[in-house]
């Protein structure tokens, strides 16, 4: 539909991207992945969530979507936290490098993943939505669905790794999910269609 409003998704992560692809299908909008490349100096998941979306509305003039978040572990103080992402030059190093400050440590390994949404919109004050999912670090890569640190975290009641569920069954507990859900419920999407097409 070539007449949709744009909204541009600040990411590079491929696995990030696909998820909002699924999140946001029924939002009426067209999204644009757009990595803006911003460094994460930010001291919070808001802050860096802006940083990603203000730079993306900078560069585009249109509204953007900023995502910041990460997995923390309660055993290690919420480590690694808005460090998610720089624990290691590749996933599997960074999954490694988790399970190797946990080695030792008493299980279970209770986890929690964190997602905050930054809305960024010409001429409006940045909105910020978060969700989060509470579960358990796993010293064993299950599950090749997925992206991040998925196959190591055991979602309760399910028996599961996000690893091990489809994009459907992760969307009903996932951190990224909430935060998504409380987007939309908010009314920021729908107000910003009639925005676009004036
Ligand atoms: P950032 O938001 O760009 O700082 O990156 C967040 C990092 O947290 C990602 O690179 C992943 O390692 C991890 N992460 C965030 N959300 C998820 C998720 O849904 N599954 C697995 N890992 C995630």
């Amino acid at each position: 539909m070539p007449d949709r409003p744009r909204l541009v998704i600040a990411s590079g992560n491929a696995g990030k991207l696909r998820e909002y692809r699924d999140l946001l299908s029924g939002a009426g909008v067209e999204l644009v992945a757009f990595d803006s490349e911003v460094e994460e100096v930010g001291e919070s998941y808001s802050e860096n969530a802006r940083l990603k979306a203000e730079a993306a509305l900078a560069r585009s003039g249109l509204p953007s979507l900023g995502d910041d978040s990460g997995l923390e572990v309660e055993a290690l103080h919420g480590f690694p936290g808005i460090k998610s992402a720089r624990l290691g030059p590749t996933q599997e190093e960074r999954t490694a490098e988790l399970l190797r400050r946990l080695e030792g440590v008493p299980r279970p390994w209770e986890a929690r993943f964190v997602c905050v949404i930054a809305l960024a919109m010409p001429g409006r004050d940045t909105r910020f939505f978060e969700g989060e999912c509470r579960g358990e670090v796993v010293p064993e890569w299950r599950g090749e669905a997925g992206f991040g640190y998925d196959p190591i975290f055991l979602v309760p009641g399910t028996g599961k790794t996000f690893g091990e569920m489809p994009p459907e069954e992760k969307r009903k507990y996932s951190h990224r999910a909430a935060a998504a859900r409380a987007l939309l419920e908010s009314g920021a999407l729908s107000e910003l269609v009639p925005r676009l097409r004036r």
